[in-house]
């Protein structure tokens, strides 16, 4: 069948603004977005760029926007987003983070906001180390099983709606990031990492508008996962009786 691409582009060395360019190309139905960018790239428009490493929907690497939705191109077949021969696929950016060149965005505030939660295990050091590993039941491991799915693809950072308004939102990718450990028995969980989440920017600017959850390709239950934080950090503060710094959006 026969597609038309177009394509959102910006080059910062020689465009004051991003401007559309249209690229027409046979593919087969179950060929991927990436398939379509790859044979661009070596065959019709060499300077067409994007992100791409495993192409296998592990590496999070090629979130962009895909016929208006946040989706990984690795994992998009074109006869899921194209009707009929002929039929024209629009692929822009991720949103919220600054365009380094055509679909390659800058991901450092989404890379530090990750840093920020602590990403790595610390352990509780009021509990007695173990002699050898830490044991974990099939239970205690289930309740974090979700979050460990996450593969950093910023998709939910670009859907959420919240970050239109208020950029500084510490966004759900890290929240999901911060619950991976927050819910861990082994871990010191939600307290090392209490002043980033319990703050204005932190959990309590999330508004459940579902679109994280929408939009994951690993399906992860993300506001679920932020909700969950959410009530964990009010079971924390009321058991030292103190308020949850949530700016007012809790009350
Ligand atoms: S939670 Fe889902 S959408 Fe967000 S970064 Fe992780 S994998 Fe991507
Ligand atoms: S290229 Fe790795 S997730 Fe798509």
């Amino acid at each position: 069948m026969t597609v038309h691409l177009d394509i959102q582009r910006f080059n910062p060395e020689t465009d004051r603004e991003s401007h559309v360019k249209r690229y027409t190309l046979d593919v087969e139905p179950t060929d991927r977005v990436l398939d379509a960018l790859t044979t661009i790239n070596r065959n019709i428009d060499g300077t067409l760029t994007f992100r791409r490493s495993c192409a296998h929907g592990v590496c999070g690497s090629d979130a962009m926007i895909i016929n208006g939705k946040e989706a990984l191109a690795c994992k998009t077949l074109i006869q899921d987003v194209a009707e009929s021969d002929g039929a024209t696929i629009r692929i822009e950016p991720a949103r919220h983070m600054e365009v380094q060149r055509d679909l390659m965005v800058k991901q450092d505030t989404f890379f530090g906001n990750y840093r920020a939660v602590k990403p790595y295990f610390i352990p509780d050091e009021t509990k007695p180390a173990p002699e050898k590993e830490y044991v974990q039941s099939i239970d205690e491991r289930s309740v974090f099983d979700d979050p460990t799915k996450c593969i950093l693809c910023g998709a939910c950072y670009s859907a959420c709606p919240v970050i239109d308004r208020n950029p500084n939102f510490i966004g759900p990718a890290a929240i999901v990031q911060a619950a991976r450990f927050v819910f861990d028995s082994r871990e010191k969980g939600l307290e090392a990492r209490l002043d980033i989440l319990d703050r204005p920017d932190g959990v309590w600017a999330c508004e459940n508008h579902f679109e994280c959850t929408r939009v994951c390709p690993r399906d992860i239950k993300v506001t679920k996962m932020i909700n969950f934080t959410k009530r964990e950090i009010k079971k924390l503060r009321e058991a030292r009786g103190e308020q949850t710094n949530d700016g007012g959006a809790a009350t």
